[in-house]
């Protein structure tokens, strides 16, 4: 998007952004966070994601190729110029580690780096943190990536035509729990 690249590159334009931003978040706050931070383990970090991804999200949700109902909803109440501020501004926030809320398994976790060294460090990176219109995926919470997913391996029609589907066609349970438990404890 070269309206997201041109703020990366003026100061003042960047500024206007991210305080317009501000203003229309209140609505997505409360599920995502002021900071991006999600308050619910099935809702996703916006925080730091990148922004390119962020803004691809909001068009799949207003074509619904991706389907949430109150995602659908919410994406159509934005106009142009706000999806590129709120895009921006949630880029922008800092991911705050999650607390662990069983003891980490150290074996799954393993396990789990070793299927994304083979299967994912290609597109996702090798600290998961995406480029451009691949999301960051390091330090979501872990029931939303186990659901995604699962989504993907089971071609649910919530995610018609995702890159995605192809990858996790072949994916076990055991390779989606182990993968979740490693990526939500990764520091982004
Ligand atoms: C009632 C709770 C709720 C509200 C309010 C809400 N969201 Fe969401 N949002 C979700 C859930 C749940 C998902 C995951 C849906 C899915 O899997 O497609 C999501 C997904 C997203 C995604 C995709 C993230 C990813 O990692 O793929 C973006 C971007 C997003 N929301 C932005 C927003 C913005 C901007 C607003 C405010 C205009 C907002 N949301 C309001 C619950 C909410
Ligand atoms: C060919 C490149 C590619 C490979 C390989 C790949 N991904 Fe992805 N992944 C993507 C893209 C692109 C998206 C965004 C898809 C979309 O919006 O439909 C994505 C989305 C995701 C999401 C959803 C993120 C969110 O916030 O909703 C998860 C989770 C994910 N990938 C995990 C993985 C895992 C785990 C692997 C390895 C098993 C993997 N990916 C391999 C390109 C890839």
């Amino acid at each position: 998007m070269d309206r997201l690249a041109a703020l990366e590159k003026d100061p003042a334009a960047r500024e206007r952004s991210y305080a317009a931003a501000q203003e229309r978040i209140l609505l997505c706050s409360k599920c995502h966070g002021e900071d991006g931070n999600s308050r619910r383990d099935y809702i996703p970090n916006l925080a730091g994601q990148n922004p390119q991804y962020l803004f691809d999200a909001f068009e799949k949700y207003v074509t619904r190729q991706r389907t949430d109902f109150v995602m659908n909803q919410a994406a159509k109440l934005l106009t142009l110029d706000e999806r590129v501020n709120i895009a921006f501004y949630f880029s922008q926030q800092k991911v705050h580690p999650r607390p662990v809320a069983e003891p980490v398994d150290n074996a799954l976790v393993a396990q789990g780096a070793q299927r994304f060294g083979t299967l994912c460090v290609a597109c996702h990176g090798a600290a998961a943190l995406g480029r451009d219109g691949i999301p960051r995926i390091a330090g979501q919470p872990r029931p939303y990536l186990s659901h995604a997913l699962q989504r993907y391996r089971d071609k649910d029609p919530s995610r018609a035509d995702s890159p995605m589907l192809g990858v996790a066609a072949s994916l076990s349970d055991g390779d989606i729990a182990a993968l979740a438990a490693y990526l939500s404890q990764l520091q982004p």
